[in-house]
């Protein structure tokens, strides 16, 4: 089959398509046809092999995709031809992708193998950060840090669709605060003033921040918090890892929560259709229907990992085999 493979460490331009032997599914794995490939930041940080998950060169990224089984394990209940999407961890960035079953999801009949690539990293994380590690309340008001990104977007609707207050989005571009405002937003401000702007547009501070980004960011986003707010760790697209005075937690009565959904399942299997199963009514109704961006073949892998190393990517990024 083609895939496309990281065969060093010398950042998106590096990226090779390749043939390779066809995946073969180990015990408990379903293979996948794969109709569409979700690509997102953490693909660009292996190609310099600088995230959690950076296996022996060289390897084939793309941590979900959706598609058709081609064969599934006996009693798994899925069966060829099923319409499924899946959390690959590795591997997607393929005509074929291999995933424990436990991993690969129904697709609803409405939704189309872009949305569906699009819906697993993304809004799992976003429905484990605010739902499982932020236990937000309903009403609560929620702030998000890259809105526009791939994981932005689909904070503002999972926080939509579970009963958030208010939700802001933070942009660094008008242009990314109108695509932040398609998605759901109720409002947007830019990342040069987010924290001036957010507490006039919210006096007393907002009871959840969505930190995608950290670096110099963080410390105004913990000012932007209300008494018994909580901050949410998500990523570091902005380079560095904040610290934080612990004092500043205390004086305030603030959290800071990590949210690490990979770890997160590694002892607990069941996890990912735990979240699937939450997140499909809100597919089924619409209330998620992700924010698709560019659209590139196996072939422009390199173009669409560069889309997001500049920050140009807005919504999810997606290859199409
Ligand atoms: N914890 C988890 O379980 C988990 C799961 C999935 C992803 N993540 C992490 O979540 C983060 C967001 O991922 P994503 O796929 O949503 O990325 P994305 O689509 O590229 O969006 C990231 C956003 O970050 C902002 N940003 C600020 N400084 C940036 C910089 N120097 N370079 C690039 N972007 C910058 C950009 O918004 P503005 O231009 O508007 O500022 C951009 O829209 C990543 O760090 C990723 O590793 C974590």
């Amino acid at each position: 089959m083609r895939a496309v493979q990281i065969t060093t460490h010398d950042g998106p331009g590096a990226v090779r398509l390749a043939d390779v032997p066809d995946p073969v599914p180990a015990a408990g794995e379903a293979l996948i046809a794969v109709r569409a490939a979700g690509v997102s930041f953490p693909e660009v940080l292996q190609t310099r092999g600088r995230y959690q998950l950076s296996p022996t060169l060289p390897f084939v990224p793309g941590s979900e995709v959706a598609g058709e089984v081609v064969m599934a394990p006996a009693g798994s209940g899925l069966a060829p031809g099923d319409r499924v999407a899946a959390f690959t961890m590795l591997g997607g960035f393929a005509e074929l992708a291999a995933a424990p079953v436990t991993r690969v999801l129904p697709l609803p009949d409405g939704t189309s193998f872009d949305q569906g690539a699009a819906l697993p990293l993304n809004y799992l994380t976003a429905w484990f950060a605010l739902v499982q590690r932020g236990r937000m309340r309903a009403g609560e008001s929620v702030l998000v840090q890259g809105a526009a990104g791939g994981v932005g977007t689909a904070a503002i609707q999972v926080a939509r669709a579970f009963g958030a207050g208010t939700v802001i989005a933070v942009t660094s571009t008008h242009e990314k605060g109108a695509v932040a405002l398609g998605a759901g937003a109720d409002t947007y401000v830019l990342a040069e003033s987010f924290k001036d702007d957010t507490l006039a547009a919210h006096p007393g501070g907002v009871d959840l921040v969505v930190d995608t980004v950290g670096d110099d960011r963080f410390t105004d986003s913990l000012r932007c918090l209300r008494d018994d707010g909580r901050l949410l760790v998500v990523g570091f697209t902005g380079g560095d890892i904040p610290s934080v005075k612990v004092n500043r937690l205390l004086l305030n009565n603030i959290s800071v929560v990590g949210v690490g959904l990979g770890a997160y399942g590694v002892t607990r299997p069941t996890h990912v259709r735990e979240g699937w199963n939450a997140l499909l009514p809100f597919v089924e109704n619409g209330a998620l229907a992700p924010v698709i961006g560019e659209v590139f073949t196996l072939d422009q892998a390199d173009q669409a990992l560069r889309l997001i190393d500049d920050r140009r990517a807005v919504g999810k990024v997606l290859l199409r085999p």
